[in-house]
């Protein structure tokens, strides 16, 4: 797909509009990857709302419900009641749909030479959103779609935030759902590994989603006893991973597990980039089958690699982002109960506080190269490829 983009450029923004004091029907959607808990918030938020006479509409793929209505059977709007919500809480997914593809603020638009150019569409969405009158959006995400939520919000719509993302890579939240369900699952599958890397005395690289932060990696790494982690924070060098394997070796330990982020870098390389397509978010992946290879080359040691990618994303959110999720979603519905707008809900624990979306969109949160884990992980000899 050709990536020859061309941008134009949007009419000053109005002043934000005075917002009304009273809530009596919100939107809310879903964008960006899916993540285990998005149906419990959803859960949340329309039982909460339901339960102070508000009305709830959803939209379905993000906003594409409301920009590209025609292309759904049922227009792109589902009207949330109490029986479309019964028994999700701890389903995978979400009944909304996701995409993460077609930001509204650049629109990718084919034209005729086959070039694409950006268009932005968020002025037509604030004007779908009064015509529907909707007084408000909550608007469930990650980075991309709390951005998109952020600029909206500028623009005069009442906004809520609720930040999701197996990735755990969102600013001023101390976990967002769906981390936690990865992690446990990708830590089982380490459990898994052991034994049958043990049996055939092989090196097994294992392959974790996370974008450009270790936050799975190292959880799951350091869990599910990691022999060598490699994470984006930290640029690797191949001989490092490979004298701790053969350590192991000569200490009678004929296996190891290498737990990789699908971000790592080796030093002076480049990260694995499966593809850019334009209006999507560049894909990563592949970093463990060129580690694996390496790591056989160099200690003759059998090597083999396996990609957990998107079942990590898959299956029932666990206890901790059942409840996570409910809680964000009631604290989202408080919020605009109470007038809020702007702010993202976002978990201070013991308790969920309201941040600026503009605050919590600034920046990426990686892994603090000195937080506890870290520490733990290097304490318990744990290679990071450094
Ligand atoms: O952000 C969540 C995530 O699962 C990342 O870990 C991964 O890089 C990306 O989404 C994959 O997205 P998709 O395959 O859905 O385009």
């Amino acid at each position: 797909m050709t990536s020859r983009i061309t941008k134009t450029t949007r009419a000053p923004s109005r002043p934000a509009a005075k917002q009304q004091a009273t809530v009596k029907r919100i939107a809310v959607n879903t964008g960006g990857g899916d993540a285990p808990g998005l149906n419990a918030v959803i859960r949340s938020i329309v039982l909460c709302a339901l339960n102070r006479g508000w009305e709830v509409i959803g939209i379905r793929d993000g906003y594409n419900g409301l920009l590209a209505p025609k292309t759904f059977k049922d227009g792109g709007l589902i009207k949330l009641t109490r029986e479309s919500v019964r028994g999700i809480t701890h389903l995978g997914g979400t009944i909304l749909g996701t995409t993460n593809a077609g930001n509204p603020l650049h629109y990718p638009v084919r034209r005729p030479d086959g070039s694409y150019i950006e268009v932005d569409r968020g002025d037509e969405l604030l004007r779908a959103f009064a015509r529907h009158r909707f007084d408000a959006l909550i608007a469930i995400g990650g980075d991309g779609s709390l951005s998109i939520a952020n600029e909206l919000s500028k623009r005069g719509l009442r906004v809520i935030g609720v930040p999701k993302t197996i990735d755990n890579d969102l600013d001023q939240t101390v976990v967002t759902f769906g981390f936690d369900t990865a992690v446990s699952f990708a830590t089982e599958c380490l459990d898994r590994l052991h034994s049958t890397a043990e049996a055939h005395r092989r090196i097994l690289v294992v392959e974790v989603m996370g974008r450009y932060a270790g936050w799975i990696a190292l959880h799951a790494g350091v869990a599910g006893t990691a022999d060598a982690i490699l994470i984006p924070e930290i640029p690797f060098d191949i001989r490092s991973v490979a004298a701790k394997t053969q350590e192991r070796v000569r200490r009678g330990r004929n296996f190891s597990i290498v737990v990789v982020a699908e971000g790592a870098v080796p030093v002076g390389g480049t990260r694995s980039v499966i593809a850019k397509e334009v209006g999507h978010a560049e894909r990563l992946g592949g970093i463990a089958e060129t580690v694996a290879k390496q790591l056989q080359e160099i200690t003759g040691q059998e090597a083999r690699h396996v990609v957990l990618g998107h079942l990590l994303r898959g299956g029932s959110p666990t206890t901790s982002d059942r409840l996570l999720s409910l809680r964000f979603g009631a604290a989202a519905v408080r919020a605009l109960d109470e007038g809020k707008s702007g702010i993202m809900v976002a978990l201070d624990p013991p308790t969920v506080r309201y941040v600026p979306l503009a605050a919590a969109t600034r920046r990426m949160k990686v892994v603090p190269l000195d937080c506890d884990t870290m520490k733990t992980a290097r304490d318990l000899g744990i290679c990071f490829g450094d």
